[in-house]
């Protein structure tokens, strides 16, 4: 029987308890496909779960990280709108198909309860796959938009949707920033960004994005943005900070405004008890965002062949333990700017 090369990782042990097995590869039954997979991409959450500070559920030994892009090799019988070499990505959660989040989805996020796709080959349902278009695009940027891609669509069109000339704040410039920077920008809105980094805010600006914020040097940075906005206010936030930001979103969005709670990547106490007050008293909408469905990843890829855009892939690492590890601390030093992939090729 033909092996393949999986990464598991031991959770006590941190990103250094990524180690490498040999292990079969398996079959695709009847209604499933095998997938070879081309590129992985690193989200935060990887780095959350591999240092034991992930918010949701994890299981140890479990092999990290949801987003790939692959091509199909093998085909089960029953399968229906999948041929072997069709280029495929997967959504995180597997049974997450459209609607909104239901309880139980988190049984089976790829990289966290289920095993994930730090490895070569993978048996996945035919079900749970989105088929890529032709494009000039490469699989490590079809790999950058699996999580990223479908958690900002969700943001942006699963519920009340942006609209051109609406007003955006992206907060930070990792892979969900700059991915909502880029959507965000096809929109037709207008987009500010803030980072710890003024060449950071530069790469931004070449992105196309029409204000900056350094969070370092305008620690009160709402004042800026309500500067910016002439003292109205934006109209969408993509909030990545959390608890140790939400304060400062609320005094700069406008009345009516939408708060898409994603991240929680400053986790700061909150500095005053009454610090919601503001959401009652501007009627903004707090609307937590649970990734995307299936569905909504469909609407990406359709979107993004479409229009021709691509996510920013800062780095791509090797295939190999060493240039795993180094993702992974590379990740979790900050110092990327949009998203991180690693090549099987
Ligand atoms: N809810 C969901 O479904 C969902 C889906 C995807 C991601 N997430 C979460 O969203 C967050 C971002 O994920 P990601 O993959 O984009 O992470 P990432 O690529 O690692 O981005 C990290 C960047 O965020 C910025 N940042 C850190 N602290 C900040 C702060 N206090 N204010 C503003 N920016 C700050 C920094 O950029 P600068 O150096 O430019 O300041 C940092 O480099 C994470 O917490 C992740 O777990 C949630």
């Amino acid at each position: 029987m033909s092996t393949q090369t999986v990464f598991r990782i031991t959770l006590k042990d941190g990103i250094d308890g990524i180690r490498a097995f040999q292990e079969p590869i398996p079959s695709a039954g009847p209604y499933e496909v095998l997938v070879k997979i081309h590129s992985v991409a690193l989200n935060y959450r990887d780095i959350a779960i591999a240092t034991s500070t992930y918010i949701l559920p994890t299981r140890d030994h479990v092999i990290p990280i949801s987003d790939m892009a692959g091509e199909v090799v093998q085909v089960g019988e029953r399968v229906d709108g999948l041929a072997v070499g069709d280029g495929v990505i997967p959504p995180v959660i597997a049974s997450y198909m459209y609607g909104g989040f239901k309880q139980g989805h988190d049984d089976d996020g790829y990289g966290s309860v289920a095993d994930g796709m730090l490895r070569e080959y993978v048996v996945l349902p035919a079900t749970a796959l989105v088929k890529l278009p032709q494009s000039s695009l490469g699989f490590a940027q079809w790999a950058a938009v699996c999580g990223t891609g479908s958690t900002v669509w969700n943001a942006f069109y699963g519920n009340t949707a942006l609209k051109p000339g609406d007003t955006v704040l992206l907060q930070g410039t990792g892979g969900v920033s700059m991915t909502g920077l880029v959507f965000a920008k096809a929109a037709g809105a207008t987009t500010i960004v803030t980072s710890s980094s003024d060449e950071k805010l530069a790469f931004a600006k070449s992105l196309g994005a029409h204000h900056t914020v350094n969070y370092k040097t305008h620690p009160n940075w709402a004042t800026e943005v309500l500067r910016i906005t002439d003292g109205q206010g934006v109209d969408h936030i993509i909030e990545n900070g959390g608890l140790g930001t939400i304060e400062q979103s609320l005094e700069c969005i406008t009345a009516s405004g939408i708060i898409s709670l994603i991240g929680f990547l400053d986790m700061a106490e909150q500095k005053q008890p009454n610090m919601l007050i503001p959401a009652i008293a501007k009627a903004v909408t707090i609307r937590g965002i649970r990734g995307g469905s299936k569905h909504q990843l469909e609407e990406v890829v359709r979107y993004m062949g479409k229009r021709g855009l691509a996510v920013p892939v800062d780095k791509t690492f090797g295939f190999n333990r060493e240039e795993i590890v180094a993702a992974f601390k590379y990740v979790a030093s900050g110092k990327h700017v949009g998203k991180v992939c690693i090549s099987l090729d």
